[in-house]
């Protein structure tokens, strides 16, 4: 996967991005990440690349012509034409499908925007999906670049140590994941529940298969309207459900 990362702030996506597991990935040659200075395509005299919006109003718009220079420089190196992502809390919200399914391109471009957003007419040429991640406004679209190539990037064979990790862990089949624990066995008096010392691995699968379940149905209520439970698996949350009620009633008499 080759990353492509349209910005005014090179040094805050490269520095972010080339630590931990990515930047290991970095270096092993899975992934490789370029940070294009849109400044750098400007044509104006004193390097602008943003001006005061047209109608009035408050902030600079960033101009269209550098940055579609820097895409139309990036696809004649390339010799081709790849996906361009624009990250505004307009967009369609980020979500781990939609990492899948982008996992799957050779390059991506991510284009990043400050002030107040990019002349749409340059949108209009050189977008191909409009990104967000969240209901919130951030100053820029580098740290949503950032949350995006972090998630896109672990679902990238020999990215993480052990590939069956990116696949078991949260959002699996909807599901949110099963608590973890490790040594000391018993911590501030509390014990590492006992199934896990069993050595039972059908067991443990089980367990680990039903917390994922009840913390779903407890935390994210909504992912289980699209999870994927056996029979089995419906009458075991309906009556955790009602012990639940019952601790309830217990407590409050
Ligand atoms: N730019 C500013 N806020 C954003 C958000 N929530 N998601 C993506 N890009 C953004």
């Amino acid at each position: 996967m080759n990353y492509h990362i349209l910005t005014l702030f090179p040094e805050m996506v490269m520095d972010g991005l080339n630590t931990s597991i990515i930047g290991r990935a970095v270096n092993k040659g899975i992934l490789s990440i370029e940070a294009i200075n849109i400044r750098d395509f400007t044509k104006e005299k004193h390097g602008h690349v943003d001006d005061a919006p047209y109608g009035g109003g408050a902030g600079m718009v960033m101009q269209a012509a550098p940055v579609c220079a820097a895409y139309e420089a990036l696809c004649e190196r390339l010799g081709k034409r790849p996906r361009v992502l624009y990250m505004t809390p307009q967009g369609k919200v980020f979500n781990q499908s939609i990492a899948r399914s982008l996992a799957e391109e050779e390059d991506l471009v991510f284009l990043c925007g400050h002030y107040e957003g990019i002349d749409e007419r340059a949108l209009e040429i050189i977008v191909s999906d409009y990104l967000s991640i969240g209901d919130y406004v951030l100053t820029g679209g580098e740290l949503p670049a950032m949350v995006m190539i972090d998630c896109i990037s672990r679902l990238i064979p020999g990215v993480l140590n052990n590939d069956v990790s990116a696949e078991i862990e949260s959002f699996h089949d909807n599901l949110l994941e099963y608590p973890q624990y490790t040594r000391p066995e018993i911590y501030e008096g509390r014990r590492v529940p006992e199934v896990l010392l069993s050595g039972h691995h059908k067991k443990i699968e089980q367990w680990r298969r039903e917390q994922s379940i009840c913390r779903t149905w407890e935390r994210r209520p909504d992912l289980l309207k699209t999870a994927n439970l056996t029979e089995k698996e419906k009458l075991f949350l309906e009556s955790w459900k009602s012990l639940q009620r019952e601790e309830k009633k217990d407590l409050q008499l």
